[in-house]
């Protein structure tokens, strides 16, 4: 069958260089004699068809800019099946919704759909595909970095720079008062920003979700032993999504406990809202109510004195960096192509310096930050060496 028309959605949270790869799919389209279309707000656009005409004489240079011109939500078509345990009930519902959504694409008027997003929305592409063989192809998208199918995604490295600048930036405010600051990092389930940002701009203490952290050990005791050999001022990068161990929860902390955690509201994919939780607060409350830490900081000369700063949205928010708009538009190109090739039901992806392609079945699946050991090796060097070099 010819490909004559090519929607296109974004779903999830935005991450610059969305528009890139929306511009770079319209630019091969144009060239290949292919209309597109664009879906907005994601699935919920998909199901409930809110189309806009792509014309691409009215997008000059749309990869530049930041967010997303088809809009983005975080719907999931296959909300319903969340609950059911009986795996055999679970897939004859999953088939049920991927049937309904398979007669959309006569609906639009699509031959073909490119979805670009994180592991919800490609979850959502990869089961649409399972059930139909529908005419779908990827494109990895998070901030976050953490799907497996491709070595970076577009918006990680960003998110990681307006990071870095930020925990660069407070070091001044931070010596001023010789305060401690506790930087909240966007990352829900994996600590690539953190640790990115945190590494390059030399932070002092480094919380990520892969590692659950000691509260006494890794944070009090840290901060004892840094003022102990004459440091002033602290800055802790902390992920969003970084979570007390099970002795922490159980032992250490009087704001937060495991039903804390177990009870906070989740998005229509089941991922808990960690807005809710704004661990870093709970943190600064943890750290002031500890007497042996002020003491140890009053020998010192200090008052133990902590803010807390959660980037959030701000690490999301602006221009694409040059990377990300190359990434976007080669990632647009690419989907094009999968789409020309009948390459259905896969997703595009960077190795190394090169674009691939895989199946969603392979691709669509979380990364962690610790299986990269050399950079886990870095952040506990990082932390220690200092305060360690200067006894
Ligand atoms: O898309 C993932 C993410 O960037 C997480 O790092 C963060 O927890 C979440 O989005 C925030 O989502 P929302 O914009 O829906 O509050």
């Amino acid at each position: 069958m010819t490909i004559k028309k090519i929607g296109i959605l974004t779903g999830g949270g935005d991450a610059p260089g969305l528009n890139g790869v929306i511009y770079g799919t319209m630019l091969k389209a144009y060239d290949s004699n292919i209309e597109c279309v664009g879906i907005e707000k994601g699935w919920k656009g998909f199901m409930e068809s809110l189309t806009i005409p792509l014309n691409i004489a009215e997008q000059d240079d749309l990869h530049t800019k930041g967010g997303t011109l088809l809009y983005t939500s975080r719907t999931n078509p296959f909300k319903a099946t969340l609950g059911i345990e009986n795996e055999r009930e679970k897939e004859e519902k999953e088939k049920e919704i991927a049937q309904t959504m398979h007669q959309k694409f006569e609906e639009l008027g699509i031959d073909a759909l490119i979805a670009i997003g994180g592991d919800d929305t490609l979850g959502v592409a990869a089961t649409l595909f399972k059930h139909t063989n529908a005419k779908v192809v990827g494109c990895p998208k998070t901030i976050d970095n953490d799907i497996k199918g491709t070595d970076y995604t577009f918006g990680f490295w960003s998110g990681t720079q307006l990071a870095s600048n930020i925990l660069d930036n407070l070091t001044t405010t931070a010596r001023s008062h010789q305060r401690v600051f506790i930087v909240e990092i966007f990352g829900r389930d994996t600590g690539f920003l953190t640790l990115y940002s945190g590494l390059s701009a030399g932070a002092d203490i480094i919380l990520i979700p892969e590692k659950a952290f000691d509260f006494n050990k890794d944070i009090v005791n840290v901060l004892k032993e840094r003022v102990n050999a004459g440091y002033k001022y602290h800055i802790i990068a902390c992920a969003e999504g970084a979570y007390p161990s099970k002795n922490s929860l159980e032992n250490q902390l009087t704001t937060i406990s495991q039903e804390t955690l177990d009870n906070l509201p989740k998005d229509p994919f089941g991922n808990p809202k960690l807005n809710y939780l704004n661990i870093s607060e709970l943190l600064v409350e943890e750290l002031r109510s500890r007497m042996d830490l002020k003491e140890e900081f009053r020998k010192n000369d200090t008052e133990l004195e902590i803010r807390s700063v959660v980037l959030g949205h701000t690490m999301r928010a602006g221009t694409p960096n040059a990377f990300d708009r190359i990434l976007g538009l080669r990632f647009g190109l690419a989907a094009v192509n999968l789409v020309l090739n009948g390459n259905f039901g896969e997703m595009v992806s960077l190795r190394g310096k090169e674009i691939k392609h895989l199946p969603f079945s392979e691709g669509v699946k979380k990364s962690y930050v610790d299986e990269d050991k050399d950079l886990m090796e870095l952040r506990e060097l990082l932390v220690k060496i200092r305060y360690l070099s200067k006894k």
